[in-house]
């Protein structure tokens, strides 16, 4: 009986320990074919005691709507008037970006440069101001250009924190997970590949042969393209009606749970994220997905790229040619 009283002790303590610990969510394009769900996840997950949704349409909506599930966590929603995006930013713990247009049939990632580095642009600078301590999660696209967009917008704010800035490509991973399940009949969940590089195209570099999987000529080749060009599918699918949302919104709602769950103390996260990493600064590339092991202070630690196989050395060299390219055209976007 004492021993049960100690243990129910002990279990309230632990939760009080990590319930103390008040996590605010905001969610900048929340009304849109991501943020939706996206924000519908955020919702359903205990970790979070504060939701804000912003978008320039139809915020307060989704908002209302999403605050009607009976989870603890509080919902607002705001719009861009007076001080809405700063108040929707204020002590925000992580700060998720799907604002921005998505691709239509035929459109490269790239083709969407032109109209979302301007709004990512934008939304950085109220972020530096609003919540310069924030977790920044990027999801527009381009996201090899995206994050070098806001990483000079922090620099030129005087709050760059590299640790605290992600390109989320979860989906990649999720993606690579889910296809090579159903080339070998096996359980998704027990799958996790690992994709290194950047999210678009042939920066995608998913590294098969570290899971144990050894495919060959055209299986595997086949394999890599549909990872490198799985959103494809999903943009023709939908004809000219958006890219991937649910799937997307599953990916970036993994990505902000590894995070609250590491800054909550938890041990060995571990996620591939789009970062500032040291791992090709001598190729002339700032930014890199790999594997990063999350802590309280956003990054704790990025790990090596590891042994790869010829064929994937191959992948790899023809993502840092793109890649380099698309990280200097986010560096180029006027912080004025
Ligand atoms: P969407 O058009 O359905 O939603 C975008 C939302 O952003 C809209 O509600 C719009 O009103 C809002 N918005 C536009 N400008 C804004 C601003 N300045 N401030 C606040 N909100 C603003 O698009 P969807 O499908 O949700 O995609 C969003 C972005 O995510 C696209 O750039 C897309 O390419 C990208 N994406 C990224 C993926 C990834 O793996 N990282 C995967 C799929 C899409």
């Amino acid at each position: 009986m004492a021993s049960r009283h100690m243990f129910g002790a002990v279990q309230r303590r632990a939760f009080s320990a990590s319930a103390k610990q008040a996590s605010k969510v905001s969610v900048l394009g929340g009304a849109g074919g991501i943020g939706q769900p996206l924000s519908l996840l955020m919702k359903l997950n205990p970790r979070v005691t504060e939701l804000a949704l912003y978008d320039i349409k139809g915020g307060p909506g989704v908002a209302a709507d999403i605050s009607h599930i009976n989870t603890k966590s509080t919902v607002k929603g705001y719009q861009p008037d007076a001080d809405g995006l700063k108040q929707c930013l204020a002590g925000s713990e992580i700060v998720l970006i799907p604002a921005g247009v998505p691709r239509k049939p035929g459109m490269t990632r790239d083709d969407l440069f032109n109209t979302n580095a301007s709004i990512v642009r934008d939304l950085a600078k109220a972020v530096a101001d609003a919540a310069p301590e924030a977790n920044v999660l990027v999801i527009a696209n381009p996201v090899n250009s995206t994050v070098p967009i806001c990483a000079e917008i922090f620099k030129s704010k005087g709050v760059y924190n590299p640790k605290r800035l992600f390109g989320v490509t979860t989906l990649d991973v999720v993606r690579a997970s889910r296809f090579i399940s159903q080339l070998k009949s096996t359980d998704p969940a027990d799958e996790n590949i690992t994709v290194v590089g950047g999210h678009s195209g042939a920066t995608i570099v998913p590294l098969l042969s570290q899971a144990g999987y050894s495919l060959e000529g055209k299986e595997l080749d086949d394999f890599v393209y549909r990872v490198q060009f799985g959103g494809d599918e999903v943009v023709k699918a939908k004809d000219g009606a958006g890219s991937a949302t649910l799937s997307m919104a599953m990916a970036g709602a993994r990505f902000a749970e590894s995070l609250l769950k590491a800054a909550q103390g938890q041990k060995g996260v571990v996620e591939p994220t789009f970062v500032d990493s040291p791992l090709y600064k001598s190729d002339g590339i700032d930014f890199f997905a790999s594997k990063v092991e999350l802590g309280p202070s956003g990054v704790e630690k990025i790990l090596e790229v590891g042994k790869i196989t010829p064929y994937e050395e191959k992948l790899l060299d023809a993502c840092k040619t793109d890649l380099k390219k698309n990280i200097e055209k986010g560096k180029l976007v006027s912080v004025g």
